[in-house]
């Protein structure tokens, strides 16, 4: 993507930059500088991954705050808009999954998974959008997930969610056409991240980090003559 600067510097803003694939894609993005405000509730992952950010080189900054918040995610706006003067990439990533039988699954695990995971998406996407679209100049990567785009037993809250800003990103693709302003989604299968943590899983068959960063640069160094729909990551050992 080019920002129409002479250093092609792109201002990133990351929600659920405090962990797994929202750092790793902010560590992919600061090989070639760029400025960074990060997003997430545990203030000392965030300052330490912008102490790493500003080490490479890159000017950094986060704010902490529930994603579902409208307060917090106003505030953190204008401290976006004050330190780095706005914003071109919208990483909209933070999320949580709570797995089960549907019966199994409880009313608090359905507000935390729709409020982080749709609520907190359309917060970031309805006040960015007016920035993007008035310098008509931006690129939406929303985290969805293969859950996005398939169903599963023991993933139907989980699921619903991530088909639900899916949904959201697409409609939101045929609003912006005739605009400079792209929305794209990533759809990984499982991650090696701690959202893993104290789960006994198989670590060695999923995905790493570094892959979904390396498809997020992908949709964001994209041509001007293409518009990334999404794309859909499956781990490579299957066996
Ligand atoms: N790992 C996988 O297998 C996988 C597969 C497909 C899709 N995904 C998606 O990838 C995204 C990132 O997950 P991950 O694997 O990197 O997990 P992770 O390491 O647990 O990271 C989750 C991030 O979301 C933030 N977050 C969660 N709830 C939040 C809230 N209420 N308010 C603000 N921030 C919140 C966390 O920040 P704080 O803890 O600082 O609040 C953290 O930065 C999620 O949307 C997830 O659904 C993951």
């Amino acid at each position: 993507m080019n920002n129409g600067t002479s250093n092609n510097s792109l201002r990133i803003l990351i929600t659920g930059g405090s962990s797994g694939i929202g750092e790793a894609v902010a560590l992919e993005m600061a090989k070639n500088g760029h400025s960074f405000y990060l997003t997430g509730r545990n203030k000392n992952r965030l300052k330490t991954i912008c102490d790493s950010l500003t080490s490479l080189g890159c000017e950094a900054y986060f704010g902490v705050g529930d994603v579902s918040d409208e307060n917090k995610v106003n505030q953190m706006l204008e401290e976006v808009k004050s330190k780095l003067g706005g914003v071109d990439v919208v990483f909209a990533n933070a999320g949580v999954g709570y797995f089960g039988n549907l019966e199994d699954l409880t009313i608090e695990q359905y507000d935390e998974q729709f409020n982080t995971n749709v609520r907190g998406v359309f917060l970031w996407l309805n006040k960015t959008l007016p920035l993007l679209k008035t310098q008509n100049k931006g690129q939406i990567i929303v985290t969805s997930s293969n859950l996005g785009l398939k169903t599963g037993a023991r993933c139907s809250l989980y699921a619903a969610t991530k088909h639900a800003i899916q949904a959201m990103v697409w409609c939101l693709r045929e609003e912006l056409k005739g605009t400079n302003v792209k929305a794209a989604t990533i759809n990984p299968g499982s991650v090696d991240t701690p959202w893993f943590n104290g789960k006994d899983v198989d670590r060695s068959r999923m995905l790493a980090v570094e892959d979904i960063a390396k498809a997020v640069r992908f949709i964001i160094d994209q041509d001007e003559t293409s518009n990334i729909d999404h794309i859909l990551l499956m781990p490579g050992k299957t066996s």
